[in-house]
């Protein structure tokens, strides 16, 4: 089976921070986790290139647009592979293939009749990249999204007949027996999306005039593409629209396009509205989260409060940042984070509980055996009950992007491992009954292991390490692949006793302030 997953693709004109660092790690752990439950996965990323915004920001470094996007998508694509992101592609809107694909889509459009053209007048803004109504606009006629002032442009351009789809769009977010539902996450954001829908719909502007840093329009050379038809196109494109037309075919409609609610709107109306007027599937599911604060501020490069994922990097290592920015907040509303509290998480998760669970065991297996736990003292009591928690509630937790519910499971898990370790007392049957203590040892190493094999998505290094510590046998991905597809612990366990465990590497260490 596929399964098609998407993050937005993010505008070339900034540095990749901690909040898009937090969409592309949930994308990360959604794809990981699918491909342990063998589904074959195309997952995309990308840059947002054109447009006026870019235009702006390459005018004041003084260089060309095109070199300015060559930067940042060259850093996005770096801060991606720091983080282990496992995309199969990163899509640039400036590429040969996406041009050829947003023409055709303008094209079908224009032939069928959903783009006119007309004057117009209003208040653009340019952080949005969007015409605002004077009923939208804040106290202060305001962008109400950035608060910042708005600019009056007054264009003869082309416009998409979206008030045509209002109906159809309402039927397809709201009737979830509908063949082409369109399922919409939080549920409280789909429903603000449809009382906006049923107040109606304003045709949206299509094209700009004077801006040349777009796609020009194939029947207007005067005109290019207005910015956001441009990038919602990168979905189809991604997966080869224009180009192999077996490849999209095979993955097109998107299983999950994910992203923050800011961008929500364009996702959820303009983009099926588009795909409805050229005929092709609508993406099945649209999963949007909240904003990222700091210490209460909104995160922004005029605050000078980006935390930036190599700082994470530096301070907790990659896996750890990528477990912290992940499970911090939970997926949906907004959330405050603080250096002061990704330590604490650090150190109670990671350094305490887990680290803690794995280095006790290695040390035990060390001490009493030399690595080597006695043959024939397989024990998978604790690995079953352990097997049973992570499988009631992990997989659901994954599904409905309740990152960190499927963490605290996990958390859960780990401490009845610890718990199960101070009522065995394995130090005080050293020199009583060895053939018991190797049982006892053995009972953590085969649950350690299902541990590990949970971890991969979050934590894809230090599972693997976990797991080879562990002395367990194969290729953990292969494995978990397996495991997921049966839910059946093997006979012999995961770790076998006779194979000599690894020496300890400390994974996590306590970081005191
Ligand atoms: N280029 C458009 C998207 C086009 S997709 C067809 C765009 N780019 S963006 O660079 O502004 O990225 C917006 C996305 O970045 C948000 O939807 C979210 O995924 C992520 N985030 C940016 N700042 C964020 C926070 N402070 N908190 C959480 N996520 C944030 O919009």
């Amino acid at each position: 089976m596929k399964f098609y997953i998407t993050t937005p693709i993010y505008y070339a004109n900034g540095v990749p921070h901690i909040g898009h660092s937090y969409t592309t790690i949930a994308s990360d752990i959604v794809a990981r986790w699918k491909r342990l439950n063998n589904f074959d996965v195309f997952f995309l990323t990308g840059t947002d290139e054109h447009g006026a915004k870019i235009a702006a920001a390459a005018k004041v470094q003084n260089r060309t647009p095109q070199n300015l996007c060559d930067e940042v998508s060259a850093k996005f694509k770096e801060v991606w592979k720091l983080l282990n992101i496992s995309y199969t592609e990163f899509i640039r809107t400036t590429e040969q293939k996406h041009i050829i694909s947003v023409k055709k889509i303008v094209k079908i459009l224009f032939e069928k009749g959903f783009i006119f053209k007309k004057k117009y007048e209003g208040s653009y803004c340019l952080e949005c990249e969007k015409f605002y109504s004077q009923k939208d606009l804040d106290e202060n006629n305001n962008c109400p999204f950035h608060k910042t002032s708005l600019v009056i442009q007054s264009e003869e351009n082309y416009f998409f007949k979206l008030s045509f789809f209002q109906i159809k769009l309402l039927e397809r977010i709201s009737n979830p027996s509908h063949k082409e539902y369109i399922k919409i996450q939080p549920e409280e954001r789909k429903n603000e999306i449809i009382g906006k829908l049923r107040l109606g719909l304003e045709d949206i502007s299509f094209s700009r005039t004077a801006l040349e840093w777009g796609i020009p329009l194939p029947f207007d050379k005067e005109q290019t593409v207005y910015v956001w038809v441009d990038a919602l196109v990168n979905y189809i494109t991604g997966v080869g629209y224009m180009i192999n037309d077996a490849k999209f075919r095979k993955y097109w409609p998107a299983d999950i396009h994910l992203m923050a609610k800011d961008i929500l709107w364009f996702h959820s109306v303009v983009w099926p509205a588009i795909l409805m007027a050229v005929d092709l599937p609508l993406p099945r599911r649209i999963c949007s989260h909240g904003f990222f604060t700091l210490n209460g501020d909104k995160i922004s490069k005029s605050l000078g409060n980006v935390i930036s994922p190599g700082e994470l990097v530096d301070k907790y290592g990659v896996d750890a940042a990528r477990y912290l920015i992940i499970t911090l907040i939970p997926f949906g509303p907004d959330g405050n984070i603080s250096w002061r509290e990704l330590t604490l998480k650090y150190n109670t998760d990671l350094a305490n509980n887990l680290g803690n669970l794995v280095s006790r065991t290695i040390k035990m297996a060390e001490k009493y055996f030399n690595f080597q736990v006695l043959q024939n003292t397989i024990n998978l009591h604790l690995a079953k009950r352990v097997a049973a928690i992570l499988k009631e509630n992990f997989a659901d937790s994954i599904d409905n992007m309740q990152f960190n519910k499927a963490a605290e499971v996990l958390q859960d898990a780990i401490t009845l491992i610890n718990k199960q370790i101070e009522i065995d007392s394995p130090w005080k049957l050293f020199k009583v009954d060895i053939k018991k203590l190797s049982f006892c040892i053995d009972s953590y190493l085969q649950a350690i292991c299902v541990i590990a094999m949970y971890l991969l998505p979050f934590m894809p290094v230090s599972s693997e390490k976990i797991w080879n510590m562990m002395g367990a046998v194969g290729n953990i991905s292969e494995v978990a692949k397996k495991y997921f597809s049966n839910m059946i612990i093997p006979e012999n366990g995961f770790s076998a006793p006779q194979t000599k465990l690894n020496s300890m590497e400390i994974l996590f260490p306590r970081i005191e302030k």
